[in-house]
């Protein structure tokens, strides 16, 4: 036990187990926990609530910033703990359970959860269980490796849980910069003009007296599996550089682009990584989850400063970073992700958003989260918060998918998370296709010629051909649009 990481002193004498922790938590409570996408999620507390359950079974709400690490989603779903999901996950064992309509999942913008519970529109946590560094004896949780939610569950829950993690560095505090909206409609502007600028406190403050236990935990957060970038992935990102460099010689976009974000997943971590050899210099990132690549390019001496809610980096990558903190402190900055991905942030600081889709239509709407329709797949995250509002909306994906059975970009998606409104540009390995200023007719055609995989070209083709000899605006078929995709669910390929 680090009782020196309890400055407050009237806290020090919270200090309880796990266990006891754990009992806290009764029947249908709402609990809003730290964690975003394998990064500083509470770690003992869920694991002894677990083991209480099977004695005890019990159901909760579990609000958290994003996905978890050391497979909390899967073990709380198959000890049955879990009623309902909020706000994104990426577990294989809880999405079975969603899909299977035994756990309700709340597939919610990321900016949006908190924002939501302090209108009164999504109810407020019970209990706040939130990982920490420390606490200061000038009274402020220093959270760990992302902040996500955490600093508005701690305003809005009725009690507090703080797990102390010794196995993160205390270099951690200065890390951080919370900043938390007031209540609307009398809302100042939330005045971030810079991605480097801090706007808030170096920890998250809170009410003493809220606090009902201190938990230690000496568990690292869950390294990300980052598969290195294959042709197609860097057929992609080719694609995308070239792009880039010909909107800086049309001077649409500055010499340094301005600052982008990246989604989740290999092929965006792929794409970034691609701007290592690129020629760009004084990057910048303004984005959700900081991957290896952020690092990477920093560590290239590409980019500059990157501003992100959460750090979710391979082992080898998060040795190099956590071990040598000081070399990179003044170069990143994690914020909550109401922050991160706040509309009015991303409008004004004019990002680049690059996220990945599971499949694209002729006309360029988009699929991140349903498969075949109906089966949810991870959540839309943040990239619903970053395209609508992004100074250029791009989406990427390899252009088949399941062994080519799949055609990534289909006559009509079979879900919509992303609107043909709010996409500009598509990038497969076949090609970019740039849809800017283009009406619906004008933008399959690009898409077609540019995104298509030859397997599927000359079909899309035909479909498109004979759907603008029937008319409308946005021509279809809608039996055969919605055919490609049974096609796959009853014979296995949409080349039937
Ligand atoms: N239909 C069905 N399955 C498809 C598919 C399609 N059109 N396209 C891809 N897939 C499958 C792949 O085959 C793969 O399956 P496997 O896990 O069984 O191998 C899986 O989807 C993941 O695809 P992959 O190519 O490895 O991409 P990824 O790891 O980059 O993830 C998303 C892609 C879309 C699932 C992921 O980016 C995501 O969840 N996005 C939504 C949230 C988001 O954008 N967040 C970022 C905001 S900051």
């Amino acid at each position: 036990m680090s009782l020196e990481r309890i400055g407050l002193t009237q806290l020090k004498d919270k200090v309880i187990s796990a266990q006891d922790a754990a009992r806290l938590i009764q029947n249908n409570m709402i609990i809003g926990m730290s964690g975003f996408t394998r990064a500083g999620e509470a770690k003992a507390i869920p694991l002894a609530l677990i083991d209480q359950a099977a004695q005890h079974p019990l159901k909760i709400t579990l609000v958290t910033g994003a996905s978890l690490g050391n497979d909390l989603d899967k073990k709380l779903t198959e000890q049955g703990v879990l009623a309902r999901r909020i706000p994104f996950q990426v577990d294989s064992t809880l999405r079975k359970a969603i899909n299977q309509g035994q756990v309700m999942f709340i597939d919610q913008h990321l900016s949006e959860t908190v924002e939501q519970m302090r209108h009164q529109t999504l109810e407020k946590p019970d209990l706040a269980i939130i990982e920490a560094v420390a606490i200061t004896d000038d009274g402020l949780i220093i959270p760990t490796t992302s902040v996500g939610n955490s600093a508005s569950f701690i305003e809005f829950a009725e009690k507090i849980l703080i797990e102390i993690n010794t196995s993160v560095s205390t270099d951690f505090e200065g890390i951080h910069d919370i900043y938390i909206p007031s209540q609307r409609p009398s809302r100042a502007p939330i005045p971030l003009t810079d991605i480097q600028q801090r706007i808030g406190t170096r920890g998250i403050p809170f009410d003493a007296d809220k606090v009902v236990g201190i938990v230690f935990n000496h568990t690292s957060d869950s390294p990300s599996n980052i598969t290195e970038p294959d042709a197609d992935t860097q057929a992609i990102a080719d694609h995308l550089i070239h792009f880039f460099k010909d909107e800086v010689r049309a001077g649409r976009l500055p010499e340094d682009l301005g600052p982008l974000q990246a989604g989740i997943g290999s092929i965006a971590n792929a794409v970034l990584s691609g701007f290592k050899t690129s020629g760009f210099h004084d990057l910048k990132m303004y984005s959700e989850v900081l991957q290896d690549s952020a690092f990477e390019l920093i560590d290239a001496g590409v980019m500059t400063f990157a501003s992100g809610c959460s750090m979710t980096l391979s082992k080898a990558c998060g040795e190099r970073v956590f071990n040598h903190l000081d070399n990179y402190k003044d170069k990143f900055v994690l914020r909550p992700q109401e922050i991160s991905n706040h509309p009015e942030i991303i409008r004004r600081l004019g990002i680049i958003s690059i996220n990945t889709a599971l499949e694209f239509d002729i006309y360029g709407n988009v699929n991140s989260t349903h498969v075949g329709g109906t089966k949810m797949m991870n959540g839309i995250g943040g990239s619903g918060d970053f395209a609508r509002n992004a100074h250029l909306a791009i989406f990427v994906t390899k252009s088949i998918a399941k062994q080519g059975n799949i055609s990534s970009v289909v006559p009509m998606v079979s879900h919509v998370d992303h609107t043909e409104h709010d996409t500009d540009i598509f990038v497969t390995e076949q090609g970019l296709a740039d849809l800017r200023g283009l009406a619906p007719r004008e933008r399959a055609a690009v898409i077609i010629q540019h995104c298509v995989h030859p397997d599927y070209q000359a079909s899309i083709f035909d479909y498109f051909t004979r759907a603008c000899e029937k008319g409308g605006h946005t021509p279809h078929l809608l039996q055969e649009a919605i055919d490609w995709h049974i096609n796959f669910e009853k014979y296995g390929s949409m080349k039937i």
